[in-house]
């Protein structure tokens, strides 16, 4: 039975994943290597939560019930010593997941569950780093994750029926739906973004439109909910740039980065967690 959720990295997804664990009735600890990021994951959870109840989703006593339950620590080993499982959100390298998945491997229980967020990586090649394959899985939140329905459960070569089972049941009780697929980088839902989002850019590239155009029509003429940039800086354009290349490293030339894309990230324009990406948030938050 799962009781506590240790959530590695505080930024934009993990910050989510906790909050839908505490309301979901898990012990939940949220883990940051900076301190800073785990003081911003705080106040932005407190938000989420005022929020919740302006709009009548979780009455004040729920509130104060899974506030209760979050702990926020940069000691990660401390803290996966009791842990029944352990969803990794840290950024989409692999030297760093790697990093994180040898540690939790050699200090949580040998029952603790391991879940990867990542939005193209392989659960295979993230589950070879620890000695227990069957127990690893991918587990693939939505930004913003407290109202994203879906979580898309990815099965590596090892994953367990049981794990996969346990998984689905911890995605549910955090109120989301599920659908459980098989490895193929990028899965369902990033291989399409990915190439969207990066068709986006090379159109701005060749100046066929202004974002705000080339947004309109995507939203109004095929019914996206949001136009690619909205979403891409959302995501964050350095999130956006590290899946598209391990897409075009694993799957080839369709979903080689943009150059525009590049040329953002390496200004400092990643999106809204930096006040401005492709768009500018300054002097709206
Ligand atoms: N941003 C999205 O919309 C989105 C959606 C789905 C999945 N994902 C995936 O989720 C993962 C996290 O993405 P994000 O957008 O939240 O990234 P982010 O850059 O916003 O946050 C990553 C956090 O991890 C922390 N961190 C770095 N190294 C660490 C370590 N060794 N131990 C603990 N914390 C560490 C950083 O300080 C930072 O706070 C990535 O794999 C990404 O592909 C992102």
């Amino acid at each position: 039975m799962i009781r506590h959720i240790v959530v590695v990295g505080s930024g934009v997804m993990g910050r989510g994943i906790a909050y839908v664990s505490a309301v979901g009735g898990f012990e939940t600890t949220l883990i940051d290597v900076k301190e800073e990021q785990l003081k911003s994951a705080k106040n932005e959870i407190s938000s989420i939560f005022e929020q919740g109840i302006d709009r009548g989703k979780i009455t004040n006593s729920e509130k104060q019930e899974a506030e209760a339950r979050l702990r926020y620590s940069t000691n990660l080993i401390e803290a996966v010593r009791e842990a029944d499982l352990v969803i990794e959100a840290v950024p989409e390298k692999l030297e760093i997941k790697k990093q994180v998945f040898e540690t939790i491997d050699h200090h949580a229980p040998a029952s603790c569950y391991f879940a990867t967020n990542t939005s193209t990586m392989s659960p295979t090649e993230i589950a070879s780093f620890t000695q227990r394959p069957e127990k690893v899985i991918a587990m693939h939140f939505f930004n913003p994750v407290h109202k994203m329905k879906l979580v898309e459960i990815v099965r590596g070569l090892e994953t367990s029926d049981e794990t996969a089972d346990v998984i689905q049941k911890v995605a549910q009780q955090m109120g989301k739906e599920t659908v459980v697929v098989n490895e193929f980088p990028g899965f369902v839902t990033s291989r399409i973004s990915a190439l969207v989002g990066n068709e986006a850019f090379y159109m701005l590239q060749e100046g066929v439109g202004t974002p705000e155009e080339i947004d309109k029509a995507i939203k109004l003429g095929l019914n996206y909910p949001m136009g690619p940039f909205e979403l891409a800086d959302l995501v964050g354009l350095d999130t956006r740039l590290n899946n598209l290349k391990y897409l075009y490293e694993k799957l080839g030339e369709k979903y080689r980065p943009a150059p525009l894309l590049e040329q953002y990230v390496k200004a400092g324009r990643l999106g809204r967690k930096t006040g401005k990406g492709v768009y500018d948030y300054t002097d709206k938050e």
